[in-house]
């Protein structure tokens, strides 16, 4: 039931394209506008929110970190993220213009359902993302988008992280064609390239070798950190995470631009420091900065394990090591970017001994607060 693959998390992150271009199936009409009939919430009531509330947890609760560049980009409106363990806690301001996401693979993570429990009791609207039909999350939201990643068996979440992308970037843009914040053509110009992204999350998987053969040479390493900005953030949350839950590593993520807040602090030499970047100038003022962060961090003898887009030249020559990635406008880039850091960590983490599927200490859903 492995498809001739040694772990689950092999085979699942295999099937990452296929899982994308199902997500998208049936979702996108001949004309590039998108019929999302599952989200039974009303057009008035779409057009009447006024503040979007992401909560989940672990990479699920990455992806939403990453729909909130989205949806404030597509909609305009307000979104903020929050970990499902902390937002009933604090006394969360919703009220029924509240539109409030909860992401979950399983559907059965307690905290997450708990956060549901509470939106809902305060009036607010849930929309779940959910990868498991007729589990928890999903019955007790007022709508569900699933997605179509297949059955996840291992521990570490891969092909439902790429899939949860996609459906917050389907929800967001929906959320702009029904508001009409944004134009169609823009709309039906993301969704066209939405649509070709699983090729390209295919091309990334074939190239891979290099990083295979890089992590296996990083194993007997303590740390690794990783670096983003803008939507490359999350990303680098989401390779520490993967390295810490398989290689059982000291990893951690950072925003780029807090380096020189204290992270800096941390560089030493043949220091593995992975730096995801963004689109090159012209396309992403975030580009020389982040080139100067890799130059900051060279200086200071980190070994740079660059993620860039094919064709941006100005990185080589900090790069140690050079993992490309096909070039995506920059919200679709963590499709594509996220990929080489879940075969690293996989790789290495076998490199360890460890066993990826079962990670130890770990449960596939979390059912207990
Ligand atoms: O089933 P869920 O998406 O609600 O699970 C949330 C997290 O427990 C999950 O993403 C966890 O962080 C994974 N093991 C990460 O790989």
């Amino acid at each position: 039931e492995k498809g001739g693959y040694d772990y689950f998390m092999l085979k699942e992150i295999a099937e990452q394209p296929k899982a994308v271009a199902d997500t998208l199936l049936g979702r996108v009409d001949a004309s590039g506008s998108l019929t999302l009939d599952e989200v039974r919430i009303g057009a008035q009531e779409l057009r009447e929110t006024d503040k979007v509330v992401v909560v989940a947890c672990g990479t699920a609760f990455h992806a939403g970190l990453i729909a909130k560049y989205a949806i404030e980009h597509w909609t305009r409106l307000p979104c903020e993220v929050e970990l499902a363990s902390e937002f009933r806690y604090r006394d969360p301001i919703l009220d029924p213009r509240t539109l409030v996401i909860a992401i979950s693979q399983s559907g059965e993570t307690m905290d997450t359902l708990m956060a549901l429990r509470h939106a809902r009791e305060q009036g607010s609207k849930v929309l779940a993302i959910c990868n498991t039909n007729g589990s928890t999350i999903p019955r007790e939201a007022d709508a569900v988008l699933y997605t179509h990643a297949g059955p996840e068996v291992a521990v570490a979440s891969t092909k439902a992280f790429l899939t949860q992308l996609v459906a917050c970037y389907l929800v967001a843009l929906y959320l702009g064609q029904v508001r009409g914040t944004k134009w169609g053509d823009e709309i039906r110009a993301v969704v066209r390239e939405l649509s070709r992204i699983s090729r390209e999350v295919e091309r990334v998987l074939a190239t891979m070798e290099p990083v295979r053969e890089l992590a296996r040479s990083l194993a007997e390493k303590d740390t690794v950190l990783f670096l983003g900005r803008h939507v490359g953030h999350p990303v680098a949350l989401e390779g520490a995470l993967k390295l810490k839950e398989l290689a059982y590593m000291h990893a951690e993520g950072f925003a780029a631009g807090e380096l020189k807040h204290g992270p800096i602090a941390l560089i030493e030499e043949d220091l593995p420091v992975v730096v995801v970047v963004p689109s090159p100038a012209g396309r992403s003022v975030l580009h020389d900065k982040i080139v100067s962060n890799i130059q900051e961090i060279r200086a200071r003898g980190a070994r740079t394990i660059v993620v860039a887009e094919e064709g941006d030249e100005a990185v080589v020559p900090y790069a140690d090591h050079l993992i490309r990635i096909p070039a995506t406008p920059t919200l679709l880039q963590p499709l594509v970017a996220t990929v080489p850091l879940q075969v690293f960590a996989c790789e290495l983490a076998t490199a360890r001994g460890n066993d990826v599927d079962q990670p130890r200490n770990l449960a596939k859903s979390v059912t207990v607060e």
